[in-house]
């Protein structure tokens, strides 16, 4: 049981601070266990103040002294914050705390990483610093001094002045408490420069420890990247004179945009051709950009409370999307981006963790940096903008921009300067935010007299607190082709907006075949019957490219479905499609790569259990390998030839078109290692000079338990090198046998090198558990013993990264009756557990009754 009965905060109860900061000035003693914050804020009451009771929060802070205006007070200090008497009129506030960042392994707040004091202030962990009004409508000037040994001192903001033992730094730019970003320690820095479209030249810096200075150049291209783009297609400058990163290994999310000093986690900064996959390098250049993109949306224009947090996170996701795409292919990144949705946040929508892209309750904040927030809500932008068209978007951004810099927005801002901009009313639109649930669209089409018409009927399932749900306004983006695959209406924008709608298309010869839910164009589950043929002749001809590959996906679950149904073989056609697409040398290999990569077995889960069925991941397990070993086989004569033909020679260069060659590659030699055993995979093996072959090898070895040999010279030659050792906890995980994977990473957890206190080590082994569906869900339920024996001896030491990780059983209400109460059998002893944190406590209690 957790500690006290959970505290629910509301949207509805959202009222302002009384109190104004003028200016906050902090100065930190460092010392491992007993560091001293000194602060001193400028408070003026507000006239209009609704409440007037003047609270601070503070967690775990040990109050030395209080002052206001410079005279002792004696506050009443709880577990939460202090409460003080003050005055009626401007005054200043001085406290002195202590704490121990050794000591803190929530990795919230000030702590420290192998020597380094690093910080994470969102949502909540400034006031584990300092006593302060520790919420995002709260925006005040910082200025900051440290004192410590360390050779360097970072924080927000410019440099002002520094000497032997204490640096000073000073923010311009009013911000939220969660902004704030202290970093010491014995870094180096790999330096670099810009200057922005205005003139100003800008410091740019990436910070790490002695040995990584390495592995710093292509995130500092990234970063080089994103601002000249920002500039370019946002009209968006960076506003100080420095800008730092810093790689830090212990961290619980993958970056966090502290204002002027970014601090990342190792795995999404470090990169080098030796240690680094191509899947490193994109998301490396993506989250950089992310992180730099909040420089705006998000710091710049913040958000009012936590329930906006899709206001920065739904938008800039969809920023650092619209990059990617710019600067890989933007149709890969489409299908990618889509496939990674259904996984995720479909799983979420369609289960008890279901929750509005704008919350309305929580309990722990931390809990709902989700899919749905960050995905979903870019989606919502998404459509938004193919609503209103690309150059409304345009006017109704600047809009934002100059309208509310400085401010901290609500959803409704952001909407009513959409309004404003292109007088349309958008209080349908705005159920996107406020109704959880995938809707369904059911479509039914009919053709007589030249005349094609589609019905599109839209409905919602419950969700959690929402039984019932509106018509929401979808836009739903079509093409028609002709009988011999020419394009006979280009892409049209259809604005579902009533629950049941007809839209019809004239003066066509002959009945078409419709290409529905182009570059899918709002996140919803499209229910129509369709024909295998029609599915290979979209695949053939479609010249949407999400859509083609759609019809690629189709065709391959329906395909697995009938082999877990019925025990049929592996459809022929599609078989037959799939060995001509692979082999065909004028596709895009990355293209040829995501229409060669199956559906995920989570996604099939999904996909039985929509359909009445109860799905047994054993079976979807068996399916997708019998599929690809029929496929195999029949590619017998071509692998060979296809392997060389894809392998990539000479130096490695990390740019989208080498990766979705390489990606291709890894597929045909998975392919090739049911063959031959595993030969070509050594081969590769041996010669790799670049961690996206090395590990493709050892995954294909692994796999076929043939790998003993290279994943003992793996550990031999990486071992020093914590990111690589984490692929290789991950790799025996994720490359078991379903009967073994259990074990495997219950061995791994008594490795030397495991560590429950480092994330990403935690997540290697225990995420890659949670991925392996067929062995996660194996009879008898070892893997979710050992999940959640993990899960509560993390809680204790990790609350925020143990509840995000409690999500690996959301979707346990798709199985049997016994593998159900397995799981509930888990729960309910993580939800027993003695202290358990608010986080975990909130995340069980809604799996087990949402
Ligand atoms: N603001 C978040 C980081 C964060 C999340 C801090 C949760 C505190 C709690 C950051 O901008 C972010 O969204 N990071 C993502 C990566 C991004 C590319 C979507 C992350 O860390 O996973
Ligand atoms: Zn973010």
């Amino acid at each position: 049981m957790a500690e006290a009965t959970p505290q629910t905060i509301y949207l509805k109860d959202y009222t302002p601070f009384g109190y104004q900061v003028d200016e906050v000035h902090l100065t930190f003693h460092l010392s491992p266990k007993a560091t001293r914050v000194v602060s001193r804020i400028e408070f003026t009451p507000k006239p209009d103040a609704v409440e007037r009771s003047f609270f601070l929060h503070g967690e775990q802070l040990k109050l030395i002294a209080a002052k206001i205006d410079g005279q002792p007070v004696s506050p009443d200090v709880t577990a939460q914050g202090l409460t003080c008497d003050v005055p009626s009129t401007p005054f200043v506030w001085e406290s002195e705390v202590e704490i121990s960042p050794v000591t803190n392994t929530a990795l919230e707040g000030l702590y420290m990483s192998n020597g380094m004091y690093c910080t994470q202030c969102e949502a909540e962990g400034f006031r584990k610093i300092t006593y302060y009004p520790d919420r995002p409508d709260v925006m005040s000037t910082f200025t900051v001094r440290i004192e410590g040994d360390e050779k360097v001192l970072l924080s927000n903001g410019n440099p002002t002045d520094s000497g032997e033992g204490w640096a000073e730094w000073h923010d311009p730019w009013p911000k939220p408490a969660y902004l704030f970003a202290l970093v010491a320690g014995d870094l180096v820095n790999h330096p670099d420069s810009f200057t922005t479209a205005s003139g100003q030249d800008v410091e740019l810096n990436i910070w790490v420890r002695p040995g990584d200075e390495g592995k710093c150049a292509f995130g500092m291209e990234a970063l080089k990247k994103s601002m000249t783009w920002d500039e370019q297609v946002y009209g968006l400058e960076y506003d100080l004179d420095i800008f730092n990163i810093v790689a830090v290994d212990d961290f619980n999310m993958g970056a966090m945009e502290n204002k002027g000093l970014n601090i990342f986690n190792s795995s999404c900064v470090l990169a080098s051709p030796e240690t680094s996959t191509d899947a490193n390098f994109e998301r490396i250049e993506a989250i950089i950009a992310h992180e730099y993109f909040h420089n705006w949306t998000g710091n710049r224009i913040t958000c009012r409370d936590w329930f906006q947090l899709c206001l920065k996170e739904g938008l800039t996701v969809y920023r650092d999307s619209q990059f990617t795409s710019d600067m890989r292919s933007a149709s890969v990144k489409r299908i990618s981006d889509v496939i990674d949705l259904r996984g995720r946040q479909f799983a979420e929508d369609n289960g008890p963790l279901a929750h509005q892209v704008r919350p309305e309750s929580f309990q722990e904040i931390n809990n709902f940096y989700t899919a749905t927030i960050y995905e979903k809500g870019a989606e919502v932008i998404g459509m938004l903008k193919r609503l209103v068209g690309d150059e409304a978007y345009a006017k109704a951004v600047a809009l934002y921009f100059e309208r509310h810099d400085g401010q901290a927005c609500t959803i409704e801002d952001w909407l009513q300067v959409f309004e404003d901009s292109t007088g349309r009313d958008l209080s349908q639109f705005s159920k996107w935010y406020s109704q959880a649930g995938t809707p369904r669209i059911k479509v039914t089409d009919d053709y007589s007299d030249g005349t094609y018409t589609l019905t599109l009927e839209q409905s919602t399932p419950p969700t959690p607190g929402q039984p019932d749900k509106d018509p929401r306004v979808i836009p739903v983006a079509v093409g028609l082709l002709g009988q011999n695959g020419d394009e006979v209406r280009g892409t049209e924008v259809l604005e579902l907006t009533e629950a049941k709608q007809s839209f019809s298309f004239d003066g066509l010869a002959s009945k078409p075949v419709p290409s529905i839910l182009r570059e899918f164009s709002a996140p919803i589950i499209m229910e129509r019957e369709s024909t295998n043929a029609e599915r290979a002749f979209l695949l053939a001809h479609d010249s949407d490219s999400f859509n083609r590959w759609e019809a690629g996906n189709t065709l391959a679950k329906e395909a697995r479905v009938a082999m877990v149904l019925d025990a049929a073989a592996p459809d022929a056609d599609y078989l037959d499609a799939l060995t001509k697409l692979v082999r065909d040398d004028s596709l895009d290999p990355a293209f040829r790569a995501l229409v060669l990569s199956p559906p995920s077995q989570s996604d099939l889960a999904q996909t039985l259990f929509e359909r009445g069925h109860t799905p047994d991941p054993q079976a979807i397990y068996d399916a997708a390998e019998t599929f690809a070993q029929t496929l195999a086989e029949a590619l017998t004569d071509s692998l060979p030839r296809l392997y060389a033909d894809t392998t990539v020679q000479g130096a490695y260069s990390s740019d989208a078109e080498s990766a979705g060659k390489r990606d291709l590659n890894a597929r045909i030699l998975s392919l090739l290692t049911r063959l031959d055993g595993g030969e070509a995979a050594a081969r590769q093996y041996d010669a790799a000079d670049n961690m996206t072959q090395q590990n493709a090898a050892l995954a294909c070895l692994l796999k076929a338990e043939n790998g003993e040999a290279q994943s003992q010279a793996f550990y031999d030659q990486w071992q020093g090198d914590r990111l690589v050792m984490d692929k290789w906890f991950g790799l025996q995980v994720a490359c078991s046998a379903p009967k073994k994977a259990a074990s495997a990473a219950a061995n791994l957890t008594e490795h030397a090198l495991f560590d429950l206190k480092n994330p990403n080590r935690f997540r290697a082994v225990m995420g890659a558990l949670a991925m392996n569906q067929a062995g996660f869900h194996y009879e008898g339920g070892a893997g979710y013993q050992l999940l959640a024996d993990n899960l509560i001896a993390l809680d204790a030491l990790n609350p925020q990264t143990t509840a995000r990780m409690c999500s690996a059983f959301q979707t346990w209400k798709r199985y049997d009756s016994t593998r159900q109460e397995l799981i509930r059998a888990q729960l309910e002893r993580i939800s027993a557990t003695d202290n358990l944190s608010r986080d975990t406590n909130e995340m069980v209690s809604r799996i087990l009754n949402g």
